[in-house]
C-alpha cells in the first residue's frame, strides 16, 4: 500500500482516538500505538512542552532521551520555530540529538494550544535516508491538529 493510502485509512481512526477521551496521556499514547501500527514507523513519540524543555511522553520504540532544552535539537528547533521540521539526514541538521544510532532520517511535527503556544511536538524518526516528504508533512500536520484542537480546545 502506498504511504498516501496508509494515512488515509489512518486519519480517521486518528480523529476517532482524539476524540476518544479528555486525558492527555491516554490519547497521545493511543494515537502513538496508531501511528506506528500503521505506518511501521522506527520510533514515533511525543515530547510535552514542561517549562523550558521538552519532557519524553508515550512513545512506541526503543529507549530515548528524556529531556530536550529549548531550541536544541530537531525537536527542540521545532518547538523554538513552531513549525514543522523536515530532516533527510539527521548528520546534516547541526546539533541533533541521537537517541538511536539506526536512526537516518526525522520529522518533528509542533502541537500548538488555542493561544498558538506549542504544548508538545510529535517526533518520527526513520533507519532510511529521506524517509519524509511533503506527504508526511501534509497528513501529520493535519492529524495532529485534530489531536491538538481536541485536548487543548482550539
Ligand atoms: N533526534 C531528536 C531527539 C529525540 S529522539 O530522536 C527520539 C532531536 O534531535 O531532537
Amino acid at each position: 500500500m502506498e504511504k498516501q493510502e496508509k494515512y488515509e485509512l489512518l486519519a480517521p481512526l486518528v480523529e476517532s482516538l482524539a476524540t476518544g477521551s479528555d486525558d492527555e496521556i491516554g490519547v497521545l499514547a493511543n494515537v502513538c500505538a496508531a501511528l506506528r501500527e500503521a505506518m511501521d514507523f522506527f520510533w514515533v513519540g511525543f515530547y510535552r512542552v514542561c517549562g523550558d524543555e521538552l519532557l519524553l511522553g508515550p512513545f512506541q520504540g526503543s529507549v530515548a532521551c528524556f529531556k530536550i532544552p529549548f531550541g536544541k535539537g530537531v525537536c527542540g528547533t521545532a518547538w523554538q520555530r513552531k513549525e514543522t521540521l523536515v530532516v533527510p539526514d539527521v548528520e546534516e541538521f547541526p546539533g541533533h540529538i541521537a537517541c538511536s544510532s539506526l536512526s537516518r532520517s526525522e520529522i518533528v511535527v509542533p502541537l500548538m494550544d488555542e493561544t498558538g503556544e506549542v504544548r508538545a511536538v510529535l517526533d518520527i524518526d526513520s533507519k532510511e535516508l529521506g524517509d519524509f516528504d511533503d506527504t508526511d508533512r501534509q497528513w501529520l500536520e493535519q492529524m495532529m491538529q485534530t489531536v491538538a484542537r481536541q485536548l487543548w480546545k482550539i
